[in-house]
């Protein structure tokens, strides 16, 4: 199913999934697009730390105590975290889900066009199917370059959202020339697999440049690479030296992460050249020795 947006297509599902009588249970770094879709339901809920199955196992554990017992539970995380591009650990999250008879949405925005093959994501990634994990949503804005939402999943989920999923309904659908640049867009994707090969090499190439400088690249794991800078002042000052240069990448910010935690959120294309990256990484050379970051 398609939606406007990806926000559209997580405010329109998830508070369909679970309501009074039941849980959603969610990584504490998951995009503001599936809290809100949270916050729309009645359902209870409960958070695990970023990441971490044993927290998630914990609290199923509780979950499983509640009286009176909860009717559905649904998992609902990111695949790739948006702020520092680190990966779900999806398996185990879906073993454990599975133990319980629990539902698991991943929100892969970040992982199509770049993880698995040719691009199809997290679920591709870590060769999961759709009995481990039920629902798939993305969208059209990143990798694809267009706009859009997207939400795939089981027959029995496609007919409960045509029936259910508000801002699907009740809504405008994406517009024509909108729908044939997205389907371009998967054309593209299927037939010239080069471009997810060239993100990768990218990344590689610009983190390991970064690193090799002494930057702090963060958790990530994908071509989001952050570049830890700590206070806020930092991440704007180099983000403001860096777009002097001709870069553009923004700093990420309080409350968008922790006080110290503020960062230049780099995301490598399958389009930049390696002489673009070193400019790049000659910008961030110049403005991390002047800020003291290397
Ligand atoms: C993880 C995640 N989910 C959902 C969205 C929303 O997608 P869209 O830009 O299509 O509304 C974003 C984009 O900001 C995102 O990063």
């Amino acid at each position: 199913m398609t939606y406007q947006t990806g926000f559209m297509a997580n405010q329109g599902l998830i508070p369909q999934l679970c309501g009074r009588g039941d849980l959603f249970v969610s990584d504490e770094l998951n995009h503001g697009s599936i809290i809100d879709g949270v916050r729309l339901s009645h359902a209870d809920r409960a958070i695990f730390k970023h990441k971490d199955a044993e927290d998630f196992a914990r609290v199923m554990k509780e979950a499983e105590k509640h009286k009176p017992s909860y009717e559905h539970i649904w998992i609902l995380t990111d695949g790739v975290f948006s702020m520092d591009g680190d990966l779900a650990p999806l398996p185990e999250i879906a073993k454990i889900a599975k133990e319980y008879g629990a539902g698991v949405y991943v929100d892969d925005a970040h992982g199509e066009g770049v993880l698995g093959e040719g691009g199809r994501g997290i679920v591709n990634h870590f060769n999961l199917s759709r009995d481990e994990v039920h629902v798939e949503m993305g969208t059209f804005s990143k990798a694809f370059g267009v706009i859009g939402g997207h939400i795939s999943g089981g027959e029995d989920l496609r007919n409960f959202a045509y029936n259910k999923s508000r801002t699907w309904l009740l809504s405008g659908a994406m517009s024509p020339g909108v729908a044939a640049a997205c389907i371009a867009a998967i054309d593209v994707l299927e037939s010239e697999p080069r471009h997810v090969r060239k993100v990768w090499e990218n990344r590689e190439y610009f983190i390991k440049a970064l690193k090799d400088l002494g930057f702090d690249t963060g958790n990530s794991e994908t071509p989001i690479v952050p570049v830890m800078c700590g206070e806020s002042k930092k991440a704007k000052d180099l983000a403001n030296f860096i777009w002097k240069r001709g870069i553009f990448s923004l700093p990420i910010v309080y409350p968008m992460v922790s006080r110290d935690k503020a960062r230049i959120r780099t995301q490598l294309s399958a389009k930049h050249t390696n002489e673009q990256l070193d400019k790049a990484v000659e910008a961030f050379e110049e403005g991390g020795k002047k800020l003291g970051l290397i």
